[in-house]
């Protein structure tokens, strides 16, 4: 059947790197923005968002894209309320688009104009998921969370984060990544952490950014990720033959590619047809989930990155299918959920 039959939208899908502040519309953040205008909140000159980032802007390249973060995002989702909103808004966004299943992931912050620690942070979205999910008419979309080291954490920070992992565990968090700035480092501090993740908490699933720019693209720094016996590694850019062929010896890893984020960002050279992709969705070793990393920013929705892959890689309906339903076998939401997807996802 012609790959056009398909309708991606309609197309239930697995999304599973998808970090939540990146998530956010603009139009959310919009609405963030005027709602605490209106309340007189002193917003320390903060433009809009539909002027800072105006719409149809997706080129933000790894210099311009993490400070958006620190000096934008989080001064406009300071609060109990923006995080409850934004996190409702995101869940909306990946349902209408036919995601059935989303493993969202977030850096804990704590929010100190709102009093909020950490652990509040995680509780308040964790509670968003909850009330999304029971709302009547709710949609099939099932979301858990992952909570993520930034690179530029100390090992202490990296340690709470582990321990919210703890605290959270069996209540929605069901996995810890390593993510940030590609040129903050190293990374050995981390070791670990991730150690006794694997050691005390083995059912908590590890994705690792990993290979994402030149800098972090070393066999030192990718031998030392995958000594952290990673269950999945997201982006996968820059490797070596040695690494590439560490990856596939290790089996049913799964590879979280972003392919809007990499070219919009330029982190590959090239356009889509040259994306890693088209390397490593074959290999049988290995699981390619596709996955829209920060939406909100790169402005691709999980339904493009399937019709872009259809269109420049030239899969069928079927090789779509199985595509998704591959993806199945290396969430972190357990034995349930995979049944429930199992009887959700398209055979071709
Ligand atoms: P948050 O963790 O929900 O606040 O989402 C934003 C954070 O995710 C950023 O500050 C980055 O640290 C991280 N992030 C988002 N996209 C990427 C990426 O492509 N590579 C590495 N880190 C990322
Ligand atoms: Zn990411």
């Amino acid at each position: 059947m012609a790959v056009d039959a398909v309708d991606f939208k309609a197309l239930p899908k697995i999304e599973l790197h998808a970090h939540l502040s990146g998530s956010i519309s603009r139009q959310c953040l919009h609405e963030v923005w005027l709602k605490k205008k209106e309340n007189g909140e002193i917003l320390d000159g903060l433009q809009d968002p539909l002027v800072e980032m105006p719409l149809g802007k997706h080129d933000y390249d790894l210099k311009t894209f993490f400070p958006l973060f620190s000096s934008y995002i989080y001064h406009l989702v300071n609060d109990i309320w923006a995080l409850r909103h934004t996190t409702l808004s995101v869940l909306r966004d990946f349902a209408a688009d036919g995601v059935v299943y989303l493993e969202l992931r977030t850096t804990p912050r704590t929010m100190p104009s709102a009093g909020l620690t950490k652990a509040q942070y995680v509780e308040t979205i964790l509670s968003a998921i909850a009330e999304f999910e029971s709302q009547p008419n709710c949609p099939p979309l099932r979301t858990k969370l992952i909570l993520s080291v930034d690179r530029r954490n100390s090992a202490e920070e990296a340690y709470e984060v582990l321990t919210l992992c703890r605290q959270f565990y069996g209540k929605g968090v069901v996995g810890l990544d390593l993510c940030g700035d590609p040129e903050k480092g190293p990374i050995d501090k981390f070791g670990p952490v991730f150690e006794e993740a694997k050691r005390t908490l083995p059912e908590l699933g590890i994705t690792l950014h990993f290979a994402e720019a030149e800098a972090s693209g070393t066999e030192e720094e990718l031998l030392t990720l995958l000594s952290w016996k990673p269950d999945r590694i997201g982006h996968v850019i820059h490797l070596s033959d040695k690494i590439r062929e560490e990856i596939k010896r290790r089996g049913v890893m799964g590879l979280e590619l972003c392919l809007s984020c990499n070219v919009h960002a330029g982190m590959i050279c090239g356009g889509f047809e040259s994306h890693h992709f088209g390397e490593w969705w074959k290999v049988e070793e290995t699981i390619v989930v596709l996955s829209t990393d920060d939406v909100g920013v790169f402005g691709s929705p999980l339904s493009n990155e399937y019709a872009l892959v259809a269109k420049h890689f030239g899969l069928t309906r079927a090789d779509i299918c199985s595509l998704v339903r591959r993806g199945i076998d290396v969430i972190f939401g357990g034995d349930e959920e995979k049944e429930r997807l199992k009887g959700l996802i398209w055979t071709a």
